[in-house]
């Protein structure tokens, strides 16, 4: 069954990008990964939303695919400041990123609010990737499992099957301040990610499972191989096209 589940490399840009550098990054991005010709791994890039449509076009015909960062549950009206599914898909995404930590801490975003947006995802035909993460008191209080049992519970909707949800594990606490779980720590928390997702997805054991948090080119290698990760979710690192590469070439 792992071997159904093709690695995915995506990089998240968060809020950085003017136009000449993203499209720099992007260009290095789609030649490495054109000269590269992999066929057995996925390599997405997650621009701001000013630059979906840039970044897409930049990116045309080299395998790199392109997603956003969010996007509201709805498909238009009065929500001034958002972007629905159907507009990043429209600018040319295929992804889209729902759940990210930051959006829950900054945006107060509840899992009812992340479940919502999945289903906007698939309504606009975009493969949502739910993120879901313990805080560093949750890990100190022994609650990691529980966590992320009740976050996918209330993230994931009903009717996810694996070619529709890619779901990133990534821990609050390592995201951005170059720590990093253990090996071990990874596989345990991916391992019960996917016995939850038993009882949410038909085909539990085909979904992509990515972790995230402080991923670069040195220690990728280490986490990619950890049981049950099948790729990773890159913030600081996926912003030099030679890091992401060398995390896109280690999966
Ligand atoms: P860093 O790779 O910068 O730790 O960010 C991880 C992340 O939040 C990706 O979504």
């Amino acid at each position: 069954m792992a071997r159904t589940r093709r690695p995915m490399i995506a990089g998240n840009w968060k809020m950085n990008g003017l136009r000449a550098d993203a499209l720099a990054l992007a260009k290095g991005v789609a030649d490495g990964v054109k000269q590269a010709g992999w066929r057995d791994r996925e390599v997405l890039v997650c621009p701001p939303a000013t630059l979906v449509m840039a970044v897409a076009d930049a990116v045309k015909g080299s395998g790199v695919l392109v997603g956003g960062e969010d996007c509201h549950a709805e498909a238009s009206g009065a929500h001034t400041g958002d972007i629905s599914a159907e507009m990043l898909r429209d600018a040319g995404a295929g992804h889209v990123i729902v759940g990210h930590s930051e959006r829950r801490t900054d945006h107060g975003e509840t899992d009812a609010v992340v479940r919502a947006k999945a289903e906007a995802a698939w309504r606009a035909g975009l493969l949502p990737i739910v993120c879901i993460g313990e805080t560093l008191a949750e890990r100190e209080a022994g609650k990691t499992l529980g966590v992320l049992e009740a976050q996918l519970r209330g993230s994931v909707p009903s009717g996810a099957t694996a070619a529709k949800l890619v779901v990133a594990y990534e821990p609050v606490w390592a995201i951005g301040t170059g720590k990093t779980p253990t090996t071990a720590e990874v596989a345990a928390a991916h391992a019960h990610i996917r016995k939850v997702l038993g009882g949410l997805v038909s085909d539990a054991a085909a979904v992509r499972l990515l972790y995230g948090g402080s991923v670069k080119g040195s220690n990728a290698a280490e986490l990619l191989a950890a049981g049950d990760v099948d790729g990773a979710l890159v913030g600081g690192a996926s912003l030099k096209a030679d890091e992401f590469l060398a995390i896109a070439k280690a999966a």
